[in-house]
């Protein structure tokens, strides 16, 4: 959610959506927790309103955020309001295709133009249309990574290694085949997470906040380099939005994490967390016309089985975007 006055989060109705009208608050400096809003670890009157309002009546169930839709190219008034609703409240939701070429890319692209999505991430291992195919990949660079074998994921959000100026603030996970067995997602909204470290300790949050809380080392291939090093904060708010991002991956090696005391107890708050059995964390599994759309929540993937006999195997298309959800 983009950070607004007190009266707009006041006046937002019993779906959780803002008046369409109000103009969300922007920042005029970088300052990483602006002053007045929710996420000034210096003020409690916008924090306890938007908590009281992100913890009220939040999804118990994956199956709480699924929209079904008739055609994904062209979705209904009505259709587009419950993701955008759901987006709102707990930054993702999921669709259900009762129709329309669940198998095509375009499908995907146009589902996340109808959301404001544009500006595609063309990573290291996308197709030539920036739109990744996530799949067991049994030879080539993507055999390298973890996504590409049917290993299990890790919490992470995506691009997490990417440069400042390029992180991903939402992505699209569209399922064309899902495996014979395994394979499911948990899920979990950032900003539940900033809530319960905030309300755990605040000076957590400002530890996770230092923009050299995190460093992804260079990613160098064959002796050659073909990323940098990146240094960055976990929490940070996006100053022309105004929305809370997060930065994260729970990896144990080519990992760096500042040396500073705050900062370790911060991390193993986390890491507890998501190894706990966190009442917020949503599962699901995604089956062939199903997908996630997010703003880059947080998420593990299963380990799973296929059949090996077969090009059939799991397959998904992914779309990670520099643009954030528009309505959310
Ligand atoms: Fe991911």
């Amino acid at each position: 959610m983009a950070f607004f006055s007190d009266s707009d989060i006041a006046s937002t109705n019993k779906a959780g959506l803002r008046s369409r009208n109000a103009q969300p608050m922007l920042t005029e400096s970088r300052a990483p927790t602006p002053a007045g809003t929710p996420f000034d670890l210096g003020g409690t009157q916008a924090y306890e309103t938007w908590r009281g309002w992100k913890f009220a009546d939040y999804p118990k169930t994956a199956a709480d955020l699924i929209v079904e839709v008739r055609d994904p190219l062209c979705l209904t008034v009505a259709e587009h309001k419950a993701i955008i609703e759901h987006c709102y409240k707990a930054n993702m939701a999921l669709y259900a295709c009762l129709g329309g070429d669940i198998g095509s890319k375009e499908t995907v692209a146009r589902l996340g133009q109808q959301f404001g999505l544009r500006h595609l991430d063309n990573n290291l291992c996308a197709d030539n249309d920036s739109i990744t195919s996530v799949r067991v990949m049994p030879s080539g660079r993507q055999h390298e990574y973890i996504p590409y074998s049917d290993r299990p994921l890790r919490w992470h959000t995506d691009g997490y290694y990417n440069r400042p100026q390029q992180q991903i603030q939402a992505f699209i996970m569209h399922c064309v085949r899902d495996a014979d067995s395994g394979g499911e997602n948990a899920l979990l909204d950032p900003e539940i997470v900033y809530l319960l470290v905030r309300d755990e300790n605040p000076a957590y949050v400002r530890a996770l906040m230092q923009p050299d809380a995190m460093t992804i080392p260079a990613n160098v291939e064959q002796g050659i380099e073909i990323r940098g090093a990146e240094s960055g904060p976990v929490f940070s708010v996006d100053t022309n939005t105004g929305a809370l991002h997060m930065r994260y991956t729970a990896r144990r090696r080519s990992i760096l994490w500042k040396n500073d005391p705050v900062l370790r107890a911060a991390v193993c708050f986390l890491e507890d967390m998501l190894s706990g059995d966190c009442p917020y964390i949503l599962r699901h599994c995604l089956k062939p016309g199903q997908g996630l759309i997010c703003n880059n929540v947080l998420h593990t993937r299963a380990g799973f089985k296929d059949d090996t006999t077969t090009d059939h195997g799991r397959l998904l298309y992914r779309a990670r975007y520099y643009d954030r959800i528009v309505g959310t």
